[in-house]
């Protein structure tokens, strides 16, 4: 137990019952709202609401991971191998003395992955793994998956390109995807809900004749590479956690040709779509704000509502 300093002392000395009264009440709110909030948090233990200091962080490691993307997506022609795209990303991390997430990640019970970003090519969803037996062909689509860490933060950013010139179903299915994660992005407010972002990205796709997958889904992100909140690409508007500033999660939509149902292969990573139709892939990792979003994974100058990732399609 310790006693009020004398400065307080005297200061309380002073106060009319009415100021106590307020001084308490005021006391007693925090108190509650603290309460609150704690119960709020341990619903989400791992959400995370970033300090100035940490947007920062997350700005720098956005900037390269767009960067990074760009780079890759430029290598993309006939004939190069995703293994080759993969080395490339290992060299440049290496020069900036950044390391890549998915590099030996589990995903808590899975088996590790050997290499450092994922490549997905044709009917892979997504979480392809970079092979040198996977020569990229004329009329193939990849979706590069990049996660660089930079100073412990992390950028989580994907696109979607076509080998050689795309044919009109491939452009289509492209556009689509792009057009479907920046309809998402503009529904990033404060105050606004987490199912708003799946409930647009729903309605735009299907109404375009193209479905999205439902057994991977956007995540928080900031020191952790998957935290809650948890972001579907479909729903309903109005429902989900409220979003807050400071928030930091993803949005990547995958956009199929035929239907969502998506399986796993037995390299336990590597999900296809059941049909074995083409899928598409773009995300951006995101920071809440007061009026809006701020998007990371962007190059200088890139207009998150008119580009997509790694500046692939305007729509
Ligand atoms: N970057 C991916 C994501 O958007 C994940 C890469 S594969 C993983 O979450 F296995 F490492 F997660
Ligand atoms: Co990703
Ligand atoms: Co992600």
């Amino acid at each position: 137990m310790s006693r009020p300093t004398s400065g307080l002392d005297d200061k309380r000395g002073r106060d009319t019952p009415y100021l106590r009264f307020i001084r308490q009440a005021l006391f007693d709110w925090a108190h509650i709202f603290s309460r609150i909030g704690g119960f709020f948090m341990r619903g989400n233990r791992q959400l995370e609401i970033l300090s100035s200091d940490e947007i920062e962080k997350m700005r720098r490691a956005g900037r390269h991971a767009a960067e990074l993307l760009s780079k890759l997506g430029d290598m993309v022609e006939p004939g190069i191998t995703t293994e080759e795209l993969d080395a490339e990303a290992v060299r440049w991390a290496e020069e900036l003395g950044a390391t890549h997430a998915p590099y030996q990640y589990t995903g808590g019970d899975g088996p590790e992955i050997p290499r450092s970003i994922c490549t997905s090519v044709n009917e892979v969803v997504c979480h392809g793994i970079p092979d040198e037996s996977d020569e990229l062909q004329e009329g193939d689509i990849v979706a590069i998956d990049v996660t660089p860490v930079l100073d412990e933060f992390h950028g989580d950013t994907c696109a979607t390109f076509s080998v050689g010139e795309p044919s009109d179903e491939i452009w289509e299915l492209i556009e689509v995807t792009a057009h479907a994660l920046r309809r998402g992005l503009k529904q990033i407010e404060a105050g606004k809900r987490i199912g708003d972002i799946g409930a647009a990205i729903q309605n735009y796709v299907e109404t375009q004749d193209y479905s999205v997958v439902r057994d991977f889904i956007g995540h928080g992100i900031g020191r952790k590479f998957h935290a809650a909140p948890q972001v579907p690409h479909f729903g309903k508007y109005n429902t989900g956690m409220r979003m807050r500033p400071g928030m930091a999660f993803t949005v990547e939509p995958m956009v199929n040709v035929g239907d969502y149902h998506t399986r796993v292969l037995d390299d336990e990573w590597t999900a296809v779509t059941r049909d074995g139709q083409l899928s598409a892939q773009f995300e951006h990792t995101v920071i809440v704000t007061e009026d809006g979003v701020e998007v990371t994974t962007l190059v200088e100058g890139q207009d998150p509502f008119a580009e997509s990732p790694a500046g692939v399609v305007t729509f």
